[in-house]
């Protein structure tokens, strides 16, 4: 899948991913860092209530939708800054907490 270029280069930046403290590189977008440590799921899908990840990485298919900072971004549009809070809401929108039949 995805790796960093230059990991050893690379300065790591805490911040906080669903309610987890974790480190990521500083200036990368939100959505290559994810995706470089193995953890691509960006959101679940308001229609099919399954996960999502990014696609274009570019700022076109909207599929890397979450929320940073309070504020629902285009997580490969935004770089990791220090202390960023990122929450995806994995947790709150699962099949189960919409109804779904099981
Ligand atoms: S990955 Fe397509 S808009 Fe972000």
């Amino acid at each position: 899948m995805f790796k960093f270029d230059t990991p050893a280069q690379q300065k790591m930046v805490e911040v906080i991913l669903d309610g987890r403290p974790v480190e990521l590189p500083s200036g990368m977008t939100v959505a290559a860092a994810l995706l470089g440590r193995k953890d691509p799921i960006s959101r679940i899908s308001p229609t099919s209530r399954r996960p999502c990840s990014p696609h274009c990485l570019m700022g076109v298919c909207f599929e890397c939708m979450m929320e940073i900072d309070g504020v629902h971004r285009q997580a490969c549009m935004t770089e990791v800054t220090p202390g960023m809070v990122i929450n995806r809401n994995l947790d709150t929108q699962t099949e189960a907490s919409h109804g779904a039949p099981s």
